[in-house]
């Protein structure tokens, strides 16, 4: 009878998810990535290079190797080729800052449970979309590595490069990741982010070290309020916000956006987005409940809620473009 039944190891995995997310952050805080990247390839070298113990070093690699980051060929370690692209340090795609901030966040789950009852946050400090919470400042830069695929992708899709002297505006633009991509693309575009005033702090400063400062201007301001403008722009972003919001808050911003830009511009929105029938993909489903803990009507929405809300706000031409784990959704 014991011989009929699906073998446990899937769900133990699961249970014990914590633990890859431990290893994770454990290996890109110690430069594990970059290590192997480099040349160790065995415990002693990896202790030595990064300067911990040869038993974490070993315990850090059986888990690596356990998760399917890193490999071991002719008994030497090395990084797979996700892990060779996404967690060594210093790579513009690098996701091993977003990796040790997310470790800080897994013992907010444990309201999980009382958040599903109750159907949105329990505690007041565990919501976001509050002015100026501090909690963007700790995140933006960590999430960068994120947009930049997607922001790459949609400077292709509106081929920004050829574009000549057009002007951008970043809604909530965090890091001003999009903006420093873009002017870096086309050396003829201004870009305005607005955001709070203490990213856009971070954001004036990184642009600056990227040499596009000099094209680059902020507006300090809550989005729902302040005003974008009337045909003022080519192009308008709107990057990972829509899934904060309620879809009367996105049909609202939407809306001042199709009127801040230009006749013929348009409007590039990024998040994840999920299928119509919500049976995928994976990522974005499950980021749902990221945002029954943090906002009070966030959720990850289909794309048939980004086509009405965009048609409602007077957009007529709406395409997706896959950038994974998110989706472009461009609407002119
Ligand atoms: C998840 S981050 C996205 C950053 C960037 N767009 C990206 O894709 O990397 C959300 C950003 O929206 C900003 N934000 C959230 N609510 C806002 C509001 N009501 N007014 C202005 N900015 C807001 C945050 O400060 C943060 O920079």
């Amino acid at each position: 009878m014991t011989n009929n039944r699906p073998s446990p190891v899937g769900i133990m995995r699961l249970i014990n998810g914590y633990w890859a997310t431990g290893v994770l952050a454990a290996a890109a805080t110690h430069s594990v990535f970059t290590h192997l990247e480099h040349g160790a390839g065995t415990a002693t070298e990896l202790a030595s290079r990064a300067a911990v113990a040869e038993r974490g070093a070993q315990a850090l690699l059986d888990g690596l190797v356990s998760v399917g980051l890193v490999e071991l060929h002719e008994g030497r370690y090395r990084n797979t080729p996700e892990a060779a692209t996404y967690l060594v340090e210093d790579s513009p795609v690098s996701l091993a800052p977003f990796a040790r901030l997310k470790l800080t966040h897994t013992g907010s789950l444990t309201d999980l449970a009382e958040v599903v009852r109750a159907g949105g946050p329990v505690k007041d400090d565990a919501v976001v979309e509050v002015a100026n919470n501090p909690h963007w400042e700790g995140i933006v830069t960590a999430i960068a590595a994120q947009s930049v695929p997607a922001a790459a992708l949609a400077a292709e899709v509106l081929a920004l490069a050829d574009a000549g002297e057009i002007s951008i505006l970043d809604v909530g633009g965090g890091s001003g990741i999009y903006s420093g991509i873009w002017l870096e693309t086309n050396p003829a575009a201004r870009a305005t982010q607005l955001d709070w005033a203490p990213i856009n702090e971070i954001a004036l400063r990184l642009l600056a070290e990227r040499g596009v400062g000099d094209r680059f201007t902020t507006v300090d301001g809550d989005f729902h309020t302040t005003d974008f403008g009337t045909a003022a722009y080519d192009v308008a972003v709107y990057s990972h916000i829509a899934h904060q919001e309620s879809p009367e808050s996105n049909v609202e911003v939407f809306t001042r956006l199709r009127q801040a830009l230009k006749p013929g511009g348009t409007l590039v929105v990024n998040d994840y987005v999920v299928d119509d029938d919500r049976s995928g993909p994976a990522f974005p489903l499950i980021f749902a409940s990221e945002m029954l803990l943090k906002t009070r009507q966030g959720s990850t929405w289909t794309r048939s809620d980004y086509r009405d809300w965009l048609v409602k706000a007077g957009f007529e031409d709406v395409s997706f473009h896959t950038a994974e784990p998110a989706t472009l959704v461009v609407a002119r």
